[in-house]
């Protein structure tokens, strides 16, 4: 290690397909940063430890992901608001021995919808499928970005409407009408459709109605080199347009590296330069 580089990382499990290692090295060449950015699958029960370790030896920032954002979430000494909203935590920052946690995912989003693909949120009626840790992360920002409606749809309508009720001042303040609606009960004029599920994990599909789809924008969180199957099947019925989520990994990678490096670097070209490479 050089005397001015600093030591990054991601956890994750699985973790040997993120492309953090890379997208930060690009980051890193372009605003002419050194940085030593490695990822580590982290045994299920070992995520404390292993950040411990990590910082003790000298690790500057640590990004989280799957399944250890609430984890890191608790591990955090002090957490950012967006980040206590969510209840999760994908970004670590050591200052001075001190954690601070953070969530850039939120953000990753809306700037991938509203500044690379020009999908208009304002009065937008946008329908988010799934109620997970996902889910949790991306309302609050959605809610800012002054839609017209927000529709949480998930297999167990209990957990959408746990949502509603946790943001329900926000959506208040927003003058955003948000609510919970089972799957079999979406009656399809949505602007914006965001999958945020795990079903493509499992090479599965949510037990929608494809009609909701037509005329449609659909965003799907995950990414992959060839449209998702979630993206390929909205397609087929009618959507408009389709995007996956490479521009918001990219950009939430970017808010990390402006919170450790104060530098925000340009997200355009990595996103085409990583998307080349899946
Ligand atoms: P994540 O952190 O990725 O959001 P999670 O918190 O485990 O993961 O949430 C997974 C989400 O995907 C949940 O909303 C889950 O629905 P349930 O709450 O009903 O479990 C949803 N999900 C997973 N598999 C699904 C499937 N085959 N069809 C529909 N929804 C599915």
């Amino acid at each position: 290690m050089k005397k001015d580089e600093k030591l990054f990382a991601v956890f994750g499990n699985p973790i040997e397909h993120s492309q953090s290692p890379n997208i930060h090295s690009l980051f890193a060449k372009q605003t002419n940063i050194s940085i030593l950015y490695h990822s580590q699958c982290v045994d299920f029960d070992r995520f404390f430890d292993c950040a411990k370790d990590f910082f003790l030896s000298g690790g500057a920032g640590l990004n989280v992901t799957v399944p250890f954002k609430t984890q890191a979430f608790e591990f955090s000494d002090e957490a950012s608001q967006r980040a206590i909203n969510a209840g999760a935590v994908n970004t670590l920052i050591s200052k001075k021995g001190h954690i601070f946690g953070d969530n850039t995912d939120g953000v990753g989003l809306i700037v991938d919808l509203d500044k690379n693909l020009k999908w208009k949120l304002k009065d937008a009626d946008i329908l988010v499928i799934g109620a997970g840790g996902a889910t949790r992360g991306i309302i609050e920002p959605l809610l800012c970005a002054d839609p017209s409606s927000l529709t949480i749809s998930n297999r167990t309508l209990s957990k959408g409407e746990n949502l509603v009720s946790v943001f329900s001042a926000v959506a208040k303040n927003a003058n955003c009408q948000l609510k919970a609606l089972p799957m079999n009960n979406l009656d399809g004029n949505f602007d914006i459709i965001i999958n945020a599920t795990s079903a493509s994990l499992e090479g599965r599909l949510p037990d929608l109605d494809p009609s909701i789809f037509d005329g449609s924008a659909c965003y799907d969180l995950m990414y992959s080199s060839a449209p998702t199957r979630f993206l390929d099947w909205a397609r087929k019925n009618g959507a408009a347009k389709y995007s996956d989520g490479l521009g918001m990994l990219v950009e939430q990678a970017a808010e990390s590296f402006y919170l450790w490096h104060g530098v925000r670097p340009e997200t355009e070209v990595v996103i085409q330069k990583i998307r080349a490479n899946i």
